[in-house]
């Protein structure tokens, strides 16, 4: 029986990778570590199953995955780093200013890229041949903006690691990529959305300018969206596919037009 590990599967991006994995059969069971555990949907609770686990303390990761193993069986097939994000205090904090505390620097960097090492320097090596891991970045990782230093600093140091991991775990047969989601109305931008525009008021608002000004297709992305492409890439239809970074944004990363006609 093939199963995946995902972290933070409980909510948003991470259960649209779920739901994907399993609708397109890549994995016939799924353990969700995750630091808040919600019940998996109805249609998916006989083959998901939480474990509860802060991605960013090694000694936690450990004990989950130990679990995990032994539930699950001893080699995981397929590894989603997804887990990460910020804290409404965290994108509060960093409104008004270019200076963060170093504090919260910290703390983006430990849950966006620092977690990725941990999870993965415990699962990898337990993984068979034929396995796959994809990482969630983001386009803040792929494009500089004024804000949100940190967290884009880490999700590029998570572009970085995925392709130094896909030359590392080649040999293994083991593929890693990563997608890099553009714009999805979930948790953590109903919080950044509040932050930006100064209340939760505006916080819809907020998020449906930003996709009017960035993409180029018009229209918001979902968890949907980016689960169907973390299952391509952990699937067999990709086996060629190591060491890749898709964008999942509909055309954000292409930047805005330099020419255009009047
Ligand atoms: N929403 C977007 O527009 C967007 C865009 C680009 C990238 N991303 C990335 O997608 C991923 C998922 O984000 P989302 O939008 O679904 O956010 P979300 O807040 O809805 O979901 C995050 C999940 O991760 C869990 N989690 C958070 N911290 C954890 C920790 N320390 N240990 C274990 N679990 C933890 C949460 O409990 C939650 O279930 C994140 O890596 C985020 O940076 C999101």
């Amino acid at each position: 029986m093939k199963y995946a590990i995902v972290t933070g599967g409980a909510r948003g991006l991470g259960l649209g990778i779920v739901n994907a994995l399993l609708k397109e059969k890549v994995v016939e069971r799924i353990a969700v570590v995750d630091k808040n555990l919600a019940p998996a949907p109805a249609a998916l609770a006989d083959k998901v199953e939480g474990f509860t686990a802060d991605v960013t303390d090694e000694k936690q990761v450990h004990a989950a995955i130990e679990e995990i193993t032994a539930r699950f069986g001893a080699n995981p097939d397929v590894l989603c780093n997804n887990a990460g994000g910020g804290e409404r205090a965290w994108f509060e904090s960093g409104r008004q200013t270019v200076w963060d505390s170093v504090e919260t620097w910290r703390r983006y960097v430990d849950l966006n890229l620092n977690s990725v090492y941990i999870v993965t320097r415990e699962v990898a090596p337990r993984m068979r041949e034929g396995g796959a891991i994809c990482n969630t970045s983001s386009i803040a990782g792929m494009l500089p903006s004024p804000v949100l230093a940190a967290y884009a600093a880490a999700k590029a140091g998570v572009i970085s690691y995925t392709k130094t991991l896909a030359l590392q775990l080649g040999p293994n047969k083991i593929r890693v990529n990563a997608v890099a989601p553009g714009l999805i109305y979930t948790k953590v931008w109903e919080n950044l959305g509040a932050a930006l525009g100064g209340g939760d008021a505006n916080a819809r608002a907020t998020f449906e300018a930003t996709v009017r000004n960035l993409v180029p297709l018009g229209r918001e992305q979902t968890a949907d969206d980016i689960g169907r492409s973390v299952a391509w890439l952990c699937s067999d239809k990709a086996i060629n596919v190591t060491g890749q970074v898709i964008a999942v944004d509909g055309g954000i990363v292409l930047g805005p037009p330099t020419l255009r006609r009047e």
